[in-house]
């Protein structure tokens, strides 16, 4: 039985990967899950799963290295998928040291214990071994040319700490695969939306203010682009690139789905409204007069879109959720999980909230 060992599964990518990957494999794989639980690291997500014999989840920080190395001692582990990292751009402006530490320390001690683990005396690595890196199409910066996209060989550009801490683990990856012919892939892929994502983020943020009838915080003129793709999409495309992608390689992963941030707005108002019953007291918050343009996000790129051409042709990846049914499906979600969202909401971060969107 194929072992994955998983980082960052209790957040909202790795959660929806798990999800998929036991849909798909059911009993065939096991899957280990290593997170450190952080404000956006949530148990809850996995709450379906827990009983499962072929699941264990092990509370460990990536930068442990003690930690991590144990975990590949006592486990022969086949797969890494690692997604472990801080993951918002907000809190990479007010915070960047963690960022470092987690995604450029974190993602090297993660490669040092698999190959610790994997490398034969000789240098090559066991058979059948692999490590997928998950980043973003972030590193690639900000386009200004509407006719551009961001290609595998688009240079890197980051601007945020965030993007700047991803863009640097995905060169130690690399620096991992050209050195050592260390077995790995590594996936960019675009804004992901759909269940489970923590509230810090635009789509969850913005379906949960205007449920409460609290201001739509609209950094700038609203008219950043961003390239969103379902959850569920990425899930299979990860799990396309670690089955059938060729080694050493980077695939982009994304929906030719462009928007500006102020339709996202728009549409989630659109939407709410249609699927809220009539005499739902939540109805009367939600509106356009909700709307408020706030102080811009500081280096805020303008346009993120991705070309997803290399994975399509050569493994004929395609998103198959249409924006329009994904985030139909996405509202939904959030409307019948409400105890989810209250169980954050009424955690730390109100606080956040307050100190992030206070002074705008
Ligand atoms: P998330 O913030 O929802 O989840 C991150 C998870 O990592 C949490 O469970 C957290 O507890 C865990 N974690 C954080 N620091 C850790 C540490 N030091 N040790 C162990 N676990 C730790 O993030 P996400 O949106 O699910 O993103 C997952 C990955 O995908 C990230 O690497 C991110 O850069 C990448 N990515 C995200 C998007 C997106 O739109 N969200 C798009 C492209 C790529
Ligand atoms: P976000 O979900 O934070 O993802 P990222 O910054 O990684 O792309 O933000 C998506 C877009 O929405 C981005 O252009 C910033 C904007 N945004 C707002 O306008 N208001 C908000 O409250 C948030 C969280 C984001």
């Amino acid at each position: 039985m194929r072992t994955y060992l998983v980082t960052g599964g209790a957040g909202f990518i790795g959660s929806n990967y798990i999800h998929y990957m036991f849909e798909k494999y059911g009993d065939e794989i096991r899957i280990i899950n290593v997170d450190a639980l952080t404000y956006a690291g949530n148990p809850e997500n996995l709450k379906d799963i827990e009983g499962r014999d072929n699941y264990t989840f092990i509370k460990a920080d990536i930068t442990d290295r003690e930690a991590i190395e144990d975990i590949f001692d006592k486990n022969d582990i086949d797969r890494v998928v690692h997604f472990a990292a801080e993951s918002h751009v907000d809190r990479s402006i007010t915070d960047p040291e963690v960022f470092v530490k987690t995604n450029v320390l974190g993602t090297l001690v993660m490669l040092n214990a698999a190959k610790k683990a994997w490398e034969n005396p000789d240098g090559s690595f066991k058979e059948g071994k692999k490590f997928l890196h998950v980043s973003t199409d972030e590193v690639y910066g900000s386009l200004s040319d509407p006719d551009d996209y961001f290609y595998e060989t688009t240079p890197y550009d980051p601007h945020s700490p965030y993007s700047a801490s991803k863009a640097s683990s995905d060169f130690i990856v690399k620096a991992y695969m050209d050195t050592y012919r260390f077995p790995a892939n590594i996936t960019n892929c675009s804004n992901n939306y759909g269940p489970y994502q923590f509230p810090e983020k635009l789509i969850p943020l913005m379906i949960n203010n205007a449920l409460s009838g609290r201001d739509l915080p609209v950094y700038g003129d609203g008219k950043n682009v961003r390239d969103w793709l379902y959850v569920e999409d990425h899930a299979k495309g990860i799990d396309m690139v670690q089955e059938k992608g060729r080694l050493f390689e980077t695939y982009n992963i994304g929906g030719h789905n462009e928007k500006q941030n102020i339709e996202i707005v728009n549409i989630i108002i659109e939407t709410l409204l249609e699927l809220l019953p009539a005499d739902d007291p939540r109805r009367k918050n939600v509106g356009t007069h909700l709307i408020k343009y706030v102080t811009d996000r500081k280096g805020h790129d303008r346009r993120y879109a991705i070309a997803p051409d290399k994975i399509k042709s050569e493994l004929g990846w395609e998103p198959e959720t249409m924006f329009a049914q994904g985030i139909k499906k996405t509202i939904k979600w959030y409307l019948e999980h409400e105890e989810w969202m209250q169980n954050i909401v009424n955690g730390d971060y109100m606080n956040y909230y307050d100190k992030m969107y206070g002074d705008r």
